[in-house]
């Protein structure tokens, strides 16, 4: 893993030009500082793009880790494929094609890390689908919680995002309310919440 940092270079570079969105750098930091705290042997990831934040995942792994990451973009998994190649890292990388909604119900495995980064929309609903699969003192990070500030000021948004924006403050009112989650929303990039799972029962 030597040439990562080129590699997570040129992976910007790439998705600058190409107009993907990828996590920002100072939002990928703490996603490396949280996963390296949690040491996970398995992480999911809703929201592969090319494999930016995969590769920055797959630097905090444990020896034997493994991530799954879903993306319903063929072309992006196939780019993704190329550059977690060139890092050396792609026998720790399982990727699933399709709806995030559709593809966790039918995970079987149990996870310590997930990241969730796909449809913004969805974000209650991936977290509901994955709370099974959950392994205790697990922990869920979402990106773009914040979405351009609108979350916080939902009246300054456009009438198109008003249902992301609403979607999205439900995520964070259930994130920061129900006794399975201890949350800190981190306002850094577009905004990221951390949420540690405590479990199944209220003690
Ligand atoms: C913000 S990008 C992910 C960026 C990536 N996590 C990173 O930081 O490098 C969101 C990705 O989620 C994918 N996506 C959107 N809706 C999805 C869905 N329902 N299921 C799976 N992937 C989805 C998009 O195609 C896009 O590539």
């Amino acid at each position: 893993m030597d040439n990562v940092k080129s590699i997570l270079d040129t992976m910007e570079e790439y998705a600058a030009v190409q107009h993907v969105p990828i996590i920002s750098r100072e939002g990928g930091q703490l996603l490396q500082e949280v996963a390296a705290a949690v040491k996970p042997v398995a992480v999911l990831e809703l929201g592969t793009a090319i494999g930016y934040s995969t590769l920055l995942l797959a630097t905090t792994l444990t020896i034997g880790g493994k991530i799954t990451t879903i993306e319903q973009d063929e072309n992006r998994i196939a780019i993704a494929k190329q550059f977690l190649s060139d890092a050396g890292v792609l026998g720790q990388i399982k990727f699933i094609a399709g709806d995030a909604g559709e593809v966790v119900p039918q995970l079987v495995d149990k996870f310590d890390l997930v990241f969730i980064d796909a449809a913004k929309g969805q974000y209650l609903d991936y977290l509901h689908k994955v709370m099974d699969k959950l392994s205790p003192g697990a922990v869920v990070i979402a990106d773009n919680v914040l979405f351009r500030g609108w979350v916080l000021d939902d009246k300054a948004a456009p009438k198109r995002f008003r249902t992301i924006v609403k979607r999205l403050k439900a995520y964070l009112e259930f994130v920061a309310n129900d006794f399975r989650f201890k949350t800190t929303i981190h306002h850094i990039g577009d905004g990221m919440a951390v949420s540690y799972y405590q479990g199944e029962t209220n003690q």
